[in-house]
């Protein structure tokens, strides 16, 4: 009996105040900092959208693999602790996404659960440097549908089709590939992330490999050699004689043979140039033809990365 009216005492004297205090401070932190009694349910009360319920069919929506957000506090894993904005909706949600939002808070979510990999880089990577976020190309909540770039994985919830993933930034790139001559790329058979890593590395412009011709020989390993007669240029950069997204030149080309060739090969004893109209067909001598016209001097050195034949030393075989 006697402990009842103590505690019924203590209560009053002691707990009245410090109630009276904790709303206080209840008030100024608008109880941001504590999730959602009733989790996902209580969001989704409100947020019953098709697109936004598209998340639960995406790898982030298998409660049964334990890592996920969904195994965790739900939709508040990623959107943060969110009570208040549950209870009131003039309370904002603890985190947005997108690109009106400062990217380091965003990506601060998503790495914490997704650090290592290929994104073991990304600090300090250009895209990060110039705050495009995970969500600039990731599109979280309504997946595959926009997946129309067929080798980029559908199950990487990549924005839209490669234009919305990378052109809509990169609007030159897109211009290259429609080019005459151009890796595949349009056609899907060649993707942008075959040749770089948009989450950083260790090498120039991004690309998957440590250098330029490690990247090229992934496909092009016929080009590696070992060849018993190298060309200095093709072991040293495929650049200084290709561009890598498309080109007005044929096979890649930055400029046309003999021109190409003749940056580096002295003009003496191949002339490569019309100098005259008789270097031209049906005018006066073809005997210059060979060296300018067709492949011009590819027409005879046309193992120009390099040759396995005893006798290639000139590339001629
Ligand atoms: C009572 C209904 C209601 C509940 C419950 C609710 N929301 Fe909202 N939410 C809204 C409304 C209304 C808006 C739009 C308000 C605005 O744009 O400022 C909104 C906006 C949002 C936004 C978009 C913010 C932006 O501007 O991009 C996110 C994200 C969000 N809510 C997440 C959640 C999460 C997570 C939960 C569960 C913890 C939740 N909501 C619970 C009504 C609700
Ligand atoms: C894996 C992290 C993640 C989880 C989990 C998550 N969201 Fe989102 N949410 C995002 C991102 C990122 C965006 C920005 C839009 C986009 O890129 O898809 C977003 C956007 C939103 C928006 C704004 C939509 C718009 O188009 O303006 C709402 C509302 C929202 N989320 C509600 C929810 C609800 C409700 C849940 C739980 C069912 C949830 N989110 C779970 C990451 C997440
Ligand atoms: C609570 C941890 C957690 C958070 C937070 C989270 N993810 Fe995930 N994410 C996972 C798990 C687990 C998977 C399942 C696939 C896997 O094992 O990689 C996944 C899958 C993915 C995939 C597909 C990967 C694949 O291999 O198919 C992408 C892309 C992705 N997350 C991006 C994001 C982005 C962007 C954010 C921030 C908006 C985010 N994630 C936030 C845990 C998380
Ligand atoms: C510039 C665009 C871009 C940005 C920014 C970006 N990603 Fe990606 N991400 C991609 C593309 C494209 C793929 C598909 C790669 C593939 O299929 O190999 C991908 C794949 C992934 C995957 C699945 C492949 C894997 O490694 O398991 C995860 C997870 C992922 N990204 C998380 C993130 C996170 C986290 C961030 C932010 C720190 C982020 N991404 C930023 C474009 C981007
Ligand atoms: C939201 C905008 C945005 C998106 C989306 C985006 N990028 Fe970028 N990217 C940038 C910016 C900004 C830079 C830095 C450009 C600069 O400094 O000129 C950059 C730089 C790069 C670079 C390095 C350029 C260099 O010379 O070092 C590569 C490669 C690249 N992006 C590829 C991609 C690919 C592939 C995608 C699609 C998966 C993509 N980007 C999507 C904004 C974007
Ligand atoms: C066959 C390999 C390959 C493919 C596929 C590829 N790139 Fe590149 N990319 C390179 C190389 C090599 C460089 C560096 C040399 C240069 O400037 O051309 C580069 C440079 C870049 C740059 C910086 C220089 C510039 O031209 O602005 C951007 C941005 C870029 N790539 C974006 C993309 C995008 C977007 C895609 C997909 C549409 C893509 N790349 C596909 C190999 C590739
Ligand atoms: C992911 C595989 C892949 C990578 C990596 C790759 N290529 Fe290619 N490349 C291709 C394909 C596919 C073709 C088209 C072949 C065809 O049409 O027969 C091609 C064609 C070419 C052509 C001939 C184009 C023509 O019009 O005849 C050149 C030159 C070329 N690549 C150079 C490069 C260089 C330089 C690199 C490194 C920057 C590179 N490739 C990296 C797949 C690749
Ligand atoms: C000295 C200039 C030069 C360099 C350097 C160079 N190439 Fe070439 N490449 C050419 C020329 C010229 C052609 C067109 C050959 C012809 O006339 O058929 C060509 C054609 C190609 C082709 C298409 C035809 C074929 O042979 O398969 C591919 C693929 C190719 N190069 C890849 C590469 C790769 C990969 C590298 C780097 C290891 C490289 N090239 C370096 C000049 C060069
Ligand atoms: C970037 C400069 C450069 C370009 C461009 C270039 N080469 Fe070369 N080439 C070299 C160098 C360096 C050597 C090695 C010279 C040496 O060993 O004395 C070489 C060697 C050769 C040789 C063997 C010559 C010898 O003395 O053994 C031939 C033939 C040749 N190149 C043809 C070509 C053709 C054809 C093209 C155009 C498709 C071309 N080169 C483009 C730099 C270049
Ligand atoms: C009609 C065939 C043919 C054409 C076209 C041709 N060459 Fe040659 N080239 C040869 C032969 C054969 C040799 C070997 C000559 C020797 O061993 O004395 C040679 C030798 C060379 C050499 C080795 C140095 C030298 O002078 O002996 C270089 C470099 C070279 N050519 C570059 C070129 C360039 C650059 C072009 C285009 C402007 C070109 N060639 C066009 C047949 C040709």
């Amino acid at each position: 009996m006697t402990t009842r009216y103590l505690v019924l005492f203590l209560v009053i004297a002691l707990g009245l105040p410090a109630a009276v205090g904790s709303e206080e401070l209840e008030e100024s932190s608008d109880s941001a900092g504590e999730y959602a009694p009733g989790g996902s349910g209580a969001c989704t009360e409100c947020h019953d959208q098709p697109a936004t319920l598209a998340i639960l069919r995406t790898p982030h929506g298998v409660k049964g693999d334990s890592h996920t957000p969904f195994a965790a506090q739900g939709c508040e894993a990623c959107h943060g602790p969110s009570a208040g904005h549950a209870a009131d909706d003039e309370v904002p949600v603890a985190q947005k996404f997108g690109d009106d939002f400062p990217a380091e808070p965003q990506d601060a979510v998503c790495l914490s659960c997704h650090r290592g990999g290929e994104r073991m880089l990304w600090n300090g990577s250009i895209h990060e440097a110039r705050g495009v976020a995970c969500a600039s190309c990731h599109n979280i909540h309504n997946p595959r549908m926009d997946v129309l770039q067929k080798d980029i994985r559908p199950d990487a919830l990549v924005r839209k089709d490669a234009s919305a993933a990378c052109y809509g930034c990169h609007p030159d790139v897109r211009s290259q590939t429609h080019r005459i001559s151009s890796h595949p790329i349009k056609e899907g058979v060649v993707t942008c992330n075959d040749c770089h890593n948009v989450h950083g590395s260790t090498s120039d412009h991004l690309l998957v490999k440590r250098n330029v011709n490690e990247t090229c020989y992934q496909c092009h390993a016929e080009k590696r050699g070992p060849f018993l007669w190298e060309h200095q240029p093709a072991r040293d950069d495929c650049l200084t004689c290709h561009a890598s997204h498309g080109s007005t030149q044929r096979a890649l080309l930055k400029q046309r043979a003999p021109w190409l060739c003749q940056e580096c090969h002295s003009l003496e004893g191949h002339p490569g140039a019309a100098y005259t109209a008789a270097g031209l067909p049906g005018i006066g001598s073809a005997a210059n033809n060979r060296f300018l016209l067709l492949r011009s001097c590819t027409n005879c050195h046309f193992e120009v990365h390099g040759s396995n034949h005893p006798s290639g030393v000139r590339f001629t075989r």
